[in-house]
């Protein structure tokens, strides 16, 4: 068994320390987060350490960020690079019952949840998340820190890009393409392009709300890694 740091006291965390008790593949043995209120807590009988430099003792461990926000994982995979952590630290978090296609990839640092379906030729990039029952299908490209909610389905060659967030149960028509830092409210139907930083609800989906929903938080997120 490989010893596994989580990056992050969340709700994340504890849906993938489940996927990981499960599979046998890793033993937990902490969890990092930067915030000194959480030091000495503990989330479902695992401790929270410290702070993020403490990767450099446990230099054999493997790494996932279990951060909900694409662009808050963004950040901190971007601090911890800063300080000398590579792409081979990071583990891939698969529930066990998930079935991997060859002609599928997972990422580096991604975490797939129960239920998910990957049909063929699905890519996913870097400390991607995709929660529970999930469908990929054909063709599928979804880039680094992006998050695809509980019960999100994407039609053939959809791609979504870099830190999107696609809401629970939302659906995405077929060649459709999500810009990156979109967002797309949770039950909605895409029919067109989401334009980058964009935030479109609804069914059919449509701009509703001011791009200022994603920058305020990865502003707070900036803010706080400082
Ligand atoms: C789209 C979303 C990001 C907007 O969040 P927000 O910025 O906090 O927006 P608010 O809740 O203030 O709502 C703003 C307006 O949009 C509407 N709205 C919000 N989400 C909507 C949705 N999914 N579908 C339709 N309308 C929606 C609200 O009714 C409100 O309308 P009003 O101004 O006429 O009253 C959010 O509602 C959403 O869908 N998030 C995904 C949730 C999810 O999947 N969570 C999974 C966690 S694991």
């Amino acid at each position: 068994m490989t010893d596994l740091l989580l990056v992050g006291a969340s709700g994340l965390a504890r849906e993938a320390l489940n996927v990981v008790r499960a599979s046998l593949e890793f033993r937990v043995i902490g969890i990092l987060d930067d915030n000194e209120g959480r030091y000495g807590t503990t989330i479902d009988g695992v401790g929270v350490l410290g702070a993020l430099s403490l990767v450099h003792e446990h230099p054999s461990a493997s790494l996932v960020i279990c951060v909900g926000r694409g662009t808050h994982r963004a950040l901190i995979d971007e601090r911890l690079r800063r300080i000398g952590v590579t792409d081979k630290r990071y583990a891939r978090v698969i529930h066990s019952a998930v079935d991997v296609p060859r002609d599928c990839h997972v990422g580096a640092g991604s975490i797939v949840l129960a239920g998910v379906v990957l049909t063929s030729g699905v890519i996913l990039g870097r400390h991607v998340v995709v929660m529970p029952n999930a469908t990929l299908t054909h063709g599928n490209r979804v880039e680094s820190f992006a998050t695809l909610c509980a019960g999100v389905t994407l039609g053939g060659g959809v791609r979504v890009a870099e830190e999107a967030y696609l809401g629970m149960n939302s659906a995405v028509r077929e060649r459709v393409r999500i810009g990156r830092r979109a967002t797309l409210g949770m039950g909605a139907a895409l029919l067109h392009d989401l334009p980058a930083g964009e935030t479109w609800v609804g069914v059919p989906a449509a701009r509703a709300l001011a791009p200022v929903v994603q920058s305020k938080r990865l502003t707070e997120a900036e803010s706080r890694s400082r």
